[in-house]
């Protein structure tokens, strides 16, 4: 007579399936053992995003990239002009994008130019918060800097000073900067009073200029 263990009622011996998925499931609620060493995709996109919303870029341009534009110049124009609409902050965020891409975000700064004059004249007016030339120190000497919008304010000439002291300390020691406007050189030189023609002539001086006119749309895809 052969034995056999006796096996309980409506209970299957466990196949090694059962076993294997037992395991299985051991394995994965155990935390992992490392993390993955470049996180997914997805998340150094969102990274960025986070990123820009800090340094007040706005939600239509966080998704500006240099592959929006056809054939942009390598080295970032200066000056970029042209009429409302045309995508000069689309393309100078797409440049600053690439820069936070290489270097990362430190010392890299978007200010819209309204926002810049206000700051510098609230220094030039009250004696607390941030001195003026401390202001002026760090817009003169961040790695990349980005004034959107300039000319439509003209401002005091303390304020006009100021703005101008910080493009020719950056023409000076070549940082890179990007100024976008509705308005040619020219007529920003003509709009900033007595420093206006010397700062036309600095941000000449600092590298290419480039007009977007939406009609032609050649740096756009
Ligand atoms: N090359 C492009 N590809 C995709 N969207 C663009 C491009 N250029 C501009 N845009 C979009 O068009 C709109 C106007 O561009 P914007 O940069 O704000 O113009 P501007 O600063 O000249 O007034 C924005 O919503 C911007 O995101
Ligand atoms: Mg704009």
């Amino acid at each position: 007579m052969t034995e056999t263990l006796a096996q309980p009622v409506g209970e299957e011996k466990p196949g090694l399936e059962l076993i294997k998925n037992r395991i299985q499931r051991i394995l994965e609620s155990l935390p992992p053992s490392h993390e993955p060493s470049t996180p997914p995709q997805g998340e150094a996109e969102q990274a960025l995003r986070q990123m820009l919303r800090e340094k007040g870029i706005y939600p239509v341009h966080l998704g500006a990239r240099l592959s929006d534009f056809f054939n942009p110049p390598e080295k970032p124009p200066v000056f970029i002009c042209g009429p409302a609409g045309t995508g000069k902050t689309h393309l100078a965020v797409a440049y600053l994008v690439r820069e936070i891409q290489i270097w990362g975000g430190n010392s890299r700064i978007f200010i819209r130019s309204v926002d810049l004059f206000n700051k510098l004249r609230d220094s030039f007016r009250s004696s607390s918060g941030t001195p003026a030339t401390e202001i002026i120190g760090n817009y003169s000497r961040y790695r990349f800097l980005i004034v959107d919008d300039l000319g439509t304010e003209r401002d005091t000439p303390l304020v006009q000073e100021a703005l101008y002291s910080i493009i020719d300390y950056r023409a000076g020691h070549r940082l890179p900067t990007i100024i976008t406007s509705n308005f040619t050189l020219d007529r920003v030189g003509g709009h900033y009073g007595d420093f206006g023609e010397r700062l036309a002539s600095r941000i000449s001086g600092m590298g290419e200029g480039l007009t977007l006119d939406g009609k032609d749309r050649r740096w756009q895809k």
